[in-house]
């Protein structure tokens, strides 16, 4: 008989944690995946990526033809009507899709569902609802969940005061929806209730929304959000909230120190942050412990300090994004399995889906500049002809390179289809490449892309059309 049940077990099924079960099974490991949830995919397939997603998409639409948006097309679209149910409708069914089709995809690479919450019993057992199951190896891939903000109590049901898992699915459109932090979570779902007609208000506690961004793209996010209507409040501190009734009161003072505020909502949306997924994991169980802001930590095979125990994902530190769990949960199957599973960490492209888009790869201008000497190359979207031919020209690329060597180290756009253009950025900078050879790399023309080619000209100061 095995000494164990399985080779491999993962906790969670995420996308670390699924893509690392696929990937073991691949490899000819026997595999299960226990998960709580009714069905898989985690917070990005469920209540995250995918949903927020659709719903910024629809409400495009929407916002498209409710105005007058189209008109200078020559296009004027009458009286038209916003079904919120349906348009939730069609959200759920994306969803649906989505993580039935990891459930098929574990049937096909025989990876067993262990449905139910895990808990260790030990470095090589977990509980998961009463039945002990072993394994040689275990990947904690539990995610993270919504870090609450003290004195203010979250009601999902009631609609009031939400998460962004209930901002994905209120029943009706807000007249003003109160977002508590200027973060990704904050804008992409304030544009989404904004487009489908709410009045938003943004309370950053910070001076600038956004942190952790490229300067520049911060000052440039504030002044277009401002611009399609947002009120950003910077430098503002949530006191309390009151509920009463189907509406709160938000109280707010500058984070400095003054005069209190109190802001009327129909519904307040609480996105501070998000925390590690470890309370009830059993974690004392194996003697791990975590460090101070709560996340299990690594070596850079993703080995905890519990032999056989593995971590990746939310759980880890490093950006909370679903594409770098994916990464890890390929690379930690491959080290269990005995390969070389390598995430480069240093490039990991970030986006918010917001219009315009905002995407980057690598290190900021003030994080570059604490390194060393650095050349900047910046090209507006105001002078890239395809962004021209389609009206669409607010932002711009940013293009970091070495003063010396001219290696790029890092690039930053804001565009509206930032999120594709950033790829062509991750894949030169995995192969070291400069800005010279972007710049001598030729682009097709009329793409939005070329902005990055001409960003990467203006590195050494000779862009053509600027
Ligand atoms: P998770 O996806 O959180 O999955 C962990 C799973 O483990 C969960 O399903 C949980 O139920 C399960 N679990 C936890 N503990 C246990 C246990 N003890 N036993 C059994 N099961 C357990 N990222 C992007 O890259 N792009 C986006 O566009 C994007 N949009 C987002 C929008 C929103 C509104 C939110 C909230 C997040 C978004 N993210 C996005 C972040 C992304 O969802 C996470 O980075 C990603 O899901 C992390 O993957 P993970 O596998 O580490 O964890
Ligand atoms: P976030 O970290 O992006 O932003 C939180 C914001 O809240 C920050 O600006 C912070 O300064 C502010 N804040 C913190 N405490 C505050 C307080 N008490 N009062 C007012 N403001 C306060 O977190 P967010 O938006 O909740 O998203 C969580 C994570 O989910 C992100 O870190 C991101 O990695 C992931 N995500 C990714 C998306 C994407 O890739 N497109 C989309 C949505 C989420």
């Amino acid at each position: 008989m095995a000494e164990f049940d399985y080779d491999v077990l993962v906790i969670g099924a995420g996308p670390g944690g699924y893509v690392a079960a696929i990937r073991a099974a691949q490899l000819g490991l026997k595999t299960a995946c226990a998960e709580s949830r009714e069905t898989l995919g985690g917070t990005c397939l469920n209540v995250g990526c995918i949903p927020s997603k659709a719903l910024l998409h629809a409400s495009e639409k929407y916002e498209e033809v409710s105005g007058d948006l189209l008109a200078k097309y020559g296009v004027t679209v009458k009286g038209a009507e916003l079904d919120l149910g349906v348009m939730l409708g069609e959200k759920e069914k994306v969803v649906a899709g989505l993580t039935g089709g990891i459930e098929f995809l574990f049937k096909k690479n025989k990876v067993d569902w262990l449905k139910g919450h895990a808990t260790f019993k030990d470095a090589h057992s977990v509980e998961v609802t009463g039945k002990t199951v072993t394994a040689k190896n275990i990947i904690i891939a539990t995610g993270s969940s919504v870090t609450p903000l003290p004195g203010v109590e979250i009601d999902n049901g009631k609609g009031v005061v939400v998460d962004s898992t209930g901002a994905l699915s209120l029943t009706k459109v807000p007249g003003h929806l109160v977002v508590i932090g200027g973060g990704v979570i904050g804008l992409e779902l304030g544009s989404v209730w904004r487009r489908l007609g709410a009045k938003v208000t943004v309370v950053e506690y910070l001076d600038q929304i956004l942190p952790g961004m490229d300067g520049d793209v911060r000052k440039e996010a504030s002044k277009l959000f401002t611009k399609q209507g947002f009120d950003i409040k910077t430098g503002t501190k949530v006191t309390g909230v009151e509920v009463k009734g189907d509406k709160a009161t938000v109280s707010v003072e500058p984070a400095a120190g003054g005069a209190a505020e109190a802001i009327e909502a129909d519904v307040v949306l609480v996105a501070i942050g998000r925390k590690p997924n470890t309370d009830g994991l059993g974690l004392d169980a194996i003697g791990l412990s975590v460090n101070q802001r709560g996340q299990i930590e690594t070596d850079h095979d993703f080995a905890t300090a519990v032999q056989g125990v593995w971590a990746i994902g939310d759980v880890v530190p490093g950006p909370m994004l679903a594409h770098k769990a994916e990464d890890e949960g390929v690379a930690v199957a491959e080290n269990i399995a005995g390969l070389t599973g390598i995430v480069n960490h240093d490039v990991i492209p970030a986006v918010v889906y917001t219009h315009p888009e905002i995407a980057s790869v690598g290190l900021t201008e003030e994080a570059a500049k604490e390194k060393g000497k650095v050349k900047v190359g910046k090209f507006l979207m105001l002078a890239n002809s395809r962004a021209k031919a389609n009206d669409d020209t607010d932002g711009f690329v940013k293009i970091i390179a070495d003063a010396d060597t001219d290696r790029v180290l890092g690039v930053h756009i804001v565009a509206s289809v930032a999120g594709t253009m950033i790829a062509q950025a991750a894949q030169a900078m995995e192969f070291g490449a400069t800005s010279e050879d972007i710049a001598y790399t030729c682009h097709a023309h009329p793409t939005h892309s070329e902005a990055v080619k001409e960003a990467a000209m203006a590195v050494k100061g000779k862009p053509i059309h600027m």
